[in-house]
């Protein structure tokens, strides 16, 4: 997700859940491949399984992002047909090319061609005026034609007019059986679904139901505990205890101490820490003393700590 999921964010989930597929927020095949932005690959080994998602929809711009992506280390290669914002409208990435499902095809054969890791696909069940139920089957039938096996479906339309980037995750509705239905058509296409899944209880519904896979979103990110600690032992089938929120913070101070000695800003990181404890006593307190004091010069480690230690004594800090 764009601004959320960087590297920082996805280190701290990665200590969350072992097994759960993280994804980076959309790179721009032009920013890699004309504007040479390599730094937007950068990330650390901690955080694989980790999917490179490339925005683009240009054949051989992808399929040298793709490359590139490769040679990084990513576990998989993901194109972005699902965002809806008008900067990626004007460029011809994202959602709009629901309507073009033959690009679409010819850019992940040429991804595919270029280098040796799986290319799938994010999209919407459809764009605008679209009928749903006509287009996402003959989306799905023509990149399967180019050779992806998984997709993952964001089960509402993308409205390209007149609706923001962010009604555009709320406002048009959800329709997780449309979704359901194409798992019965393409038995053989891995089917994530995503879309206002909020629990994990939700999502193993769906692999129950005979999806493949679930996406989660907003929900990981407002709320990673919840969605991440028990993830590896509930959808994956993993023995042993849950991770817990303390045990990551724990863990993330030494990171956290890397990052200060290489020049970086301690916000950056604990921004994503910030709904860690949410729904549990004390999460207000150590949302406050993070986000107040994590941007004052000279913060560091010991501001965590502060935090921690009112989230195991409440009493120690007014809520
Ligand atoms: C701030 C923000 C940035 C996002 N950026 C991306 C992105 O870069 N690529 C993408 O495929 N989806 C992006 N999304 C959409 C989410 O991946 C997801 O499809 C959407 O939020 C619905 O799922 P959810 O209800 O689980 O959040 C973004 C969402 C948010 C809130």
């Amino acid at each position: 997700m764009m601004d959320w999921t960087d590297r920082h964010c996805r280190y701290l989930h990665r200590l969350l859940s072992r097994d759960a597929l993280l994804y980076t927020e959309m790179v721009t095949a032009p920013a890699l491949v004309r504007g040479g932005a390599l730094h937007l690959l950068e990330y650390t080994s901690e955080e694989h399984p980790v999917a490179l998602q490339l925005g683009g929809s240009d054949p051989a711009e992808l399929a040298q992002a793709a490359k590139l992506g490769a040679e990084a280390g990513y576990d998989e290669i993901n194109l972005n047909v699902g965002c809806p914002s008008d900067r990626v409208q004007s460029g011809t990435f994202g959602a709009v090319l629901m309507k073009n499902p033959g690009l679409v095809a010819e850019c992940c054969a040429a991804m595919i061609a270029a280098q040796p890791v799986e290319v799938t696909v994010k999209c919407r069940i459809g764009v605008d005026d679209q009928d749903a139920e006509e287009v996402l089957p003959e989306f799905l039938a023509r990149i399967v034609a180019a050779g992806v096996e998984r997709v993952t479906i964001h089960a509402r339309k993308a409205w390209l007019q007149g609706l923001s980037p962010r009604e555009n995750r709320d406002v048009p509705p959800l329709d997780y059986d449309l979704v359901q239905r194409m798992k019965g058509l393409f038995p053989n296409l891995h089917i994530s679904v995503n879309g206002g899944i909020a629990s994990l209880e939700q999502a193993r519904g769906f692999l129950d139901a005979g999806l493949d896979g679930v996406m989660i979103g907003r929900a990981a990110y407002h709320q990673p505990a919840d969605i991440l600690c028990a993830a590896d032992r509930v959808i994956f089938g993993a023995q042993g205890p849950d991770s817990t929120p303390e045990g990551a913070v724990l863990a993330m101070l030494p990171y956290i101490e890397d990052h200060l000695a290489t020049g970086g800003k301690l916000h950056q990181v604990t921004r994503h820490m910030l709904g860690l404890f949410a729904g549990r006593p004390g999460a207000r307190a150590w949302r406050r003393i993070l986000s107040e004091g994590a941007t004052r010069p000279g913060a560091g480690p010991e501001l965590v700590e502060q935090a921690l230690a009112q989230i195991a004594n409440p009493a120690r800090a007014a809520e």
